[in-house]
């Protein structure tokens, strides 16, 4: 069950919170669980389970009740998030072409929508350029749409080496690569990531910026590559670290989230990285990623 499934306004649906409105104030949310019955599409609702601190004490809420409101404030309606990021957009980022060609060109051949957003994109697009990054390193290529926004921040010279494991998308990415002219930019390297960096050597000019966006369940292994192969100051960036708060919860035990979670554990103990993770509500789902500077 996603967050979002599980957070909804009482005044919204309608239901008897006659006992604890005179403790709540105005604007709060009371939170109530519920059960999505299947098969005719109505909701069927349990009785209503209130957080304790806020019925005990009505006028300080702890902590947990109070992210939760903030979070579920935000989480009516993945259409607001899409509208959001359309708005914003509309104001930052210009068309495209070879961008657009590359989103469609990747849906025509069957790759999977799992390619950062466009604000995604550009904001990927700026930190390689605000750290003046000229080589980068990117783990899991997909049909390249974030390697054509950072292969345009490159300067002259620059280069992106590209991991893929799937020959079929680092074809089409190929293709996508080449139709914005980085061609020559981007170096696309077919095969499981871990035994391609395995070949890389940091020689006389390290990465300047990682960008790990493949099987998260390697996480850990990728970090490590990337920490050997960058320059001190070096930036690593690590998408989908937050999964709708999957991560931090621990009764989920799939690869991907223990794959995160191997990643936070080792960054919490090595004194050579620095980070922080972000989480964000994109155009289709709360998740986040990890800033680490390599010091
Ligand atoms: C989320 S997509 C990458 C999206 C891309 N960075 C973008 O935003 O446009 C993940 C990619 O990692 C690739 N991948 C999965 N496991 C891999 C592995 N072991 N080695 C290399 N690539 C892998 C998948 O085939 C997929 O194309």
């Amino acid at each position: 069950m996603t967050l979002r499934s599980m957070c909804l306004h009482t005044a919204a649906m309608g239901v008897r919170t006659s006992a604890v409105h005179p403790l709540t104030r105005t604007g709060s949310v009371i939170l109530r669980r519920y059960a999505y019955k299947k098969g005719d599409g109505r909701r069927t609702f349990s009785r209503p389970q209130f957080p304790r601190d806020l019925t005990a004490n009505p006028h300080t809420p702890n902590t947990a009740t109070m992210s939760t409101r903030r979070i579920s404030a935000y989480l009516p309606d993945e259409e607001v998030f899409g509208r959001s990021a359309r708005f914003h957009n509309s104001f930052l980022i210009a068309p495209d072409e070879a961008l657009e060609f590359a989103r469609k060109n990747s849906g025509e051949k069957g790759l999977p929508e799992i390619a950062v957003s466009p604000a995604e994109g550009k904001f990927l697009h700026l930190l390689v350029r605000t750290i003046g990054a000229k080589r980068i390193l990117e783990v899991g290529t997909l049909g390249g749409y974030s390697s054509i926004w950072m292969g345009r921040a490159l300067p002259e010279g620059g280069e992106i080496i590209s991991l893929e494991l799937s020959d079929h998308h680092a074809q089409v990415a190929r293709e996508n690569v080449a139709k914005a002219g980085l061609g020559n930019v981007v170096k696309i390297i077919q095969g499981p990531a871990a035994d391609s960096l395995k070949t890389l050597q940091p020689g006389d000019e390290p990465f300047d910026f990682v960008f790990i966006d493949a099987d998260k369940d390697n996480n850990l292994t990728y970090l490590l590559e990337a920490k050997r192969l960058t320059r001190k100051g070096a930036v690593i960036i690590v998408d989908n670290t937050v999964r709708e708060g999957a991560v931090a919860d621990l009764s989920k035990t799939d690869g991907p989230n223990e794959g995160v979670r191997k990643l936070l554990a080792h960054l919490k103990t090595d004194t050579e990285l620095s980070a922080t993770t972000v989480s964000t509500i994109g155009e289709r789902v709360w998740d986040g990623f990890t800033y680490i500077l390599k010091l």
